[in-house]
């Protein structure tokens, strides 16, 4: 079984999605010319036979290393390689691997043709899709990087019985939330089945990621470069942001699976959703075994907001929900946001 979804880049051309059983197709989407793999070494162990067939780059593992160091290393190794502007540069891995594998590749001789095969859920339905390739800077994330889609980006599902149950669980918050913002019917799949299914049945999962994808990809499509309706994308990411900044617990989709649930009670809050929905969006999450609550203090969470550098003066766009499938954006002073929690 196989998906394939296409998106429109700003920069001319299509970008490739491909959902399904497609590991073994990898060479019929790459172009006749040299192909550096980057990836990290925990992948690399996982799919060595596959990796080691191309020239290679290992990064380390983890948020700590989606650094400009790390980008700095990926180019001495490309120039140590002797790489020119000919090559192609496959990022396999997760959303580590794509976000830096897609900047180095967008600034390397000033930007190689370039494709992904993601290896995580989250790395499937999000990092790997529509084109934000970014690293951290001093402990800030995504502050320098650029938009640039890749080529194709290669969807396995047979890649993710290797994944950790937590992560996979990680990856499936921003599915739910793509449901949440454009997709009632994706979103009612998470009622309609339990997480063991969505882990084993092969077509079910394939189903989940194509439909997030395309939420994703519509999106994209309509606003590349965020200065409107992608900032819909954002849902749940306000707070995710300030919990990942208080708290070291949480991986990035279990922040945002609490962030979504604080958004559906400002949602609540400020009379745009019923708490019957709201309701709805907390049962799914907490059966995803998804946690609901970061258990930071809020008036921590409310200062790390403040302090976020990506923040407009005092003005915050949240994203709120009008009820499962329906979002709207809204500014709000930050006086106002926190007005609702005394
Ligand atoms: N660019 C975007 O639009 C965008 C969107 C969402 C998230 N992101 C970024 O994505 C990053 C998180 O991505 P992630 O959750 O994929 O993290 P990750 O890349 O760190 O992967 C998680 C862990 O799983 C391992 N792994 C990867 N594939 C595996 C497999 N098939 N089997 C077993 N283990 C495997 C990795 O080695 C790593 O230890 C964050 O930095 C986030 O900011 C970017
Ligand atoms: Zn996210």
């Amino acid at each position: 079984m196989k998906e394939i979804i296409e998106v429109k880049r700003g920069a001319g051309g299509l970008s490739r999605i491909v959902v399904g059983d497609v590991i073994g197709e990898l060479r019929s989407y790459l172009p006749q010319r040299r192909v550096i793999v980057v990836t990290d070494a925990n992948v690399h162990r996982r799919y060595k036979p596959i990796i080691d067939s191309f020239e290679h780059i290992i990064i380390g593992m983890g948020e700590t290393n989606k650094t400009l160091y790390t980008v700095e290393k990926i180019y001495d190794e490309l120039i140590a390689l002797g790489a020119d502007r000919e090559c192609f540069i496959l990022g396999f891995g997760g959303g580590i691997v794509t976000d830096v594998t897609g900047f180095v590749a967008s600034t390397y001789m000033r930007g190689l043709h370039f494709g992904f095969v993601a290896t995580t859920l989250l790395a499937q339905v999000d990092a790997s899709v529509g084109g934000k390739n970014g690293v951290n800077v001093e402990g800030y994330k995504n502050m320098v990087g650029v938009f640039n889609q890749p080529e194709f980006v290669l969807c396995d599902t047979s890649l993710l019985k290797t994944l950790p149950e937590r992560e996979f669980r990680a990856g499936l918050a921003e599915i739910i939330k793509a449901g949440i913002i454009a997709d009632p019917t994706l979103f009612s799949l998470f009622e309609d089945h339990a997480l063991d299914e969505f882990r084993q049945d092969g077509a079910l999962l394939t189903r989940i990621i194509t439909a997030s994808i395309r939420v994703k990809a519509q999106i994209v499509e309509a606003d590349e470069r965020e200065a409107g309706v992608r900032k819909k994308l954002n849902l749940g990411h306000t707070f995710a942001h300030a919990i990942e900044k208080c708290s070291s617990e949480f991986l990035h989709g279990e922040a945002v699976a609490i962030g979504t649930v604080m958004m559906a009670g400002v949602s609540v809050r400020l009379g745009t959703l019923t708490e019957d929905e709201a309701a709805r969006i907390s049962r799914v999450i907490a059966k995803m075994g998804l946690p609901t609550e970061s258990g930071v203090d809020i008036k921590r969470l409310l200062k790390a907001l403040k302090l976020d550098k990506k923040r407009d003066a005092d003005q915050i766009s949240l994203v709120l929900v009008h009820r499962i499938g329906s979002c709207e954006i809204r500014k709000t002073s930050f006086a106002d946001l926190e007005k609702l929690f005394v």
